[in-house]
C-alpha cells in the first residue's frame, strides 16, 4: 500500500521564491475579487463563469462538448448528448458545493463525497476495492498506486479536512490550496473524478477563506495549458519533495487565472450593461431590469422562465420574447418539442473566452 504522509508537512513551504510569487497572485485574486463585488447581478456572473469551467475541466477528462451543445443540454432534460450531459452535471455540482460551503461555513468530507456524487453520478462513493492506478497517460506505464481500503482513505480525509477548516499552521491561504490540491489527488479516495473534484474543492476552499465571493476562479484552463507540468509536479512532490516548485506552479496559475478571469468578467458586465441600454431603447415598453436580468441568467431562456420571473402571463411572456428576437437581442431555436431563446450577446462572449487558451 502506498504511504501517503499526513499534513502538514513537514518542510518550510514559504521560501523566498514563493513569498514573492505569493504577493503577486494576492494582488490579482484581490482585483478580481473586488471588482467582480460590484456587479449587480452576482448570479448572472456565476452562471456565465462556470460554463467554461465546466467545459475546461470536463476536457482534461477527455469529455468534449461544443458551447452549442452545452446550451442544448442544460437547456433540456432529455437532451440526447452524453459528454455535454456530463460537462451539466460539473456545473450542477459546483452550484451544490458553493451553496454548501456558504451555509456550513466549512469543507467536510461529506460535503467533498456528495460533490463527487454528482460529478460522476453514481454512488460509489470512497475507494473501497483494491485496483485504482495513476498511469502515464501516453506509455501505459503505472507511475503511482494510491492507498487502498476505506479505513485508511478516510484516515487520510479527515487529516485533509482538519487542514482545510482549521488554520492550525498558520500558512497563507494560496500556499495551503496547492498543499490541499495535491493531498486532495495523491489520497485519490475515489475510483474515478478525483481530478474534477478537486478542481472543484480549489474553488470552494477561496470561498471559504474569503479570498473571493463567489466561485469564479478555476485553474483548469491553466491545466489544460501546462498539462505536462501538472503531472510532472504533482508526481514529483511525491517523489523528489518539490514543493516549492509545486507551489510556485500553482500560484502562477492563480495569478494567470485571476487576470483572464478579471477580463472575462468585465467583458459579461459590459455586455449586461449595453444591452439594458440597448433594451431600453428600442423596446422601452417592455424594458425593465429583471427582464434583462433574466435573459442574462443562463445563456438561454425560456417563456416559463420570464412568465414566473416577471408575474406576466405566457401570452405576454411570449410577445416579450418575440419583439426581443425581432430586435436581434435573442434568437429561438427548436429543441425537441420546446422553444428556447438564446441571449445571442452573452452567448458570444462566452464562447469567445471559452475558445481561448
Ligand atoms: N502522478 C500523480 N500523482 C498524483 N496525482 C495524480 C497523478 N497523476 C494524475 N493525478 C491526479 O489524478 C487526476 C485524475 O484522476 P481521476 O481520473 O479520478 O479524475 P477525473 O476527474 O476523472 O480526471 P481528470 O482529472 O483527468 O479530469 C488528475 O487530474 C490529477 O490531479
Ligand atoms: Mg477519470
Amino acid at each position: 500500500m502506498a504511504y501517503v504522509k499526513l499534513l502538514p508537512p513537514d518542510v518550510e513551504l514559504e521560501t523566498k521564491r514563493v513569498l514573492k510569487q505569493l504577493a503577486r497572485s494576492h494582488r490579482a485574486l484581490a482585483e478580481l475579487k473586488g471588482f467582480a463585488g460590484m456587479i449587480p447581478n452576482q448570479n448572472i456572473l456565476i452562471n456565465a463563469v462556470t460554463i467554461n469551467e465546466a467545459k475546461d475541466s470536463s476536457e482534461i477528462e477527455n469529455i468534449i462538448t461544443t458551447h452549442d451543445e452545452l446550451f442544448k443540454a442544460m437547456s433540456q432534460e432529455n437532451y440526447n448528448n452524453p459528454a455535454a450531459k456530463e460537462v451539466a452535471n460539473y456545473r450542477t455540482a459546483l452550484w451544490r458545493g458553493y451553496e454548501l460551503v456558504k451555509d456550513k461555513q466549512a469543507l467536510t468530507v461529506n460535503l467533498i463525497i456528495e460533490i463527487q456524487q454528482l460529478i460522476v453520478k453514481n454512488s460509489a462513493g470512497i475507494r473501497k476495492l483494491p485496483g485504482t492506478v495513476l498511469k502515464n497517460e501516453e506509455t501505459g506505464e503505472v507511475l503511482y498506486t494510491p492507498p487502498s481500503g476505506e479505513k485508511e482513505i478516510m484516515l487520510l480525509l479527515d487529516n485533509l479536512v482538519k487542514y482545510i477548516n482549521e488554520d492550525y499552521d498558520n500558512i497563507d491561504p494560496l500556499i495551503k490550496l496547492a498543499v490541499i490540491h495535491y493531498q486532495f489527488e495523491v489520497i485519490h479516495p475515489f475510483y474515478d473524478g478525483n481530478g474534477r473534484t478537486g478542481r472543484i474543492i480549489n474553488v470552494l476552499y477561496l470561498i471559504l477563506k474569503e479570498l473571493l465571493n463567489n466561485p469564479i476562479l478555476y485553474l483548469s484552463k491553466y491545466i489544460i495549458r501546462n498539462k505536462a507540468a501538472y503531472y510532472r509536479l504533482l508526481q514529483e512532490v511525491r517523489t523528489k519533495g518539490k514543493w516549492e516548485e509545486w507551489i510556485l506552479f500553482i500560484l502562477d496559475g492563480i495569478e494567470q487565472t485571476a487576470e483572464e478571469t478579471l477580463l472575462l468578467v468585465k467583458r459579461i458586465n459590459t455586455v449586461v450593461e449595453q444591452t439594458a441600454k440597448d433594451i431600453k431603447n428600442l423596446l422601452p415598453k417592455i424594458y425593465s431590469r429583471e427582464l434583462v436580468y433574466l435573459l442574462f441568467f443562463e445563456f438561454y431562456t425560456k417563456i416559463a422562465y420570464l412568465e414566473k420571473g416577471l408575474n406576466i402571463t405566457r401570452k405576454t411572456a411570449s410577445n416579450y420574447l418575440s419583439l426581443l428576437e425581432e430586435k436581434g437581442f435573442l434568437e429561438s431555436h427548436k429543441i425537441g418539442r420546446e422553444r428556447i431563446f438564446l441571449n445571442k450577446r452573452l452567448f458570444e462572449v462566452v464562447q469567445q473566452a471559452g475558445t481561448e487558451k
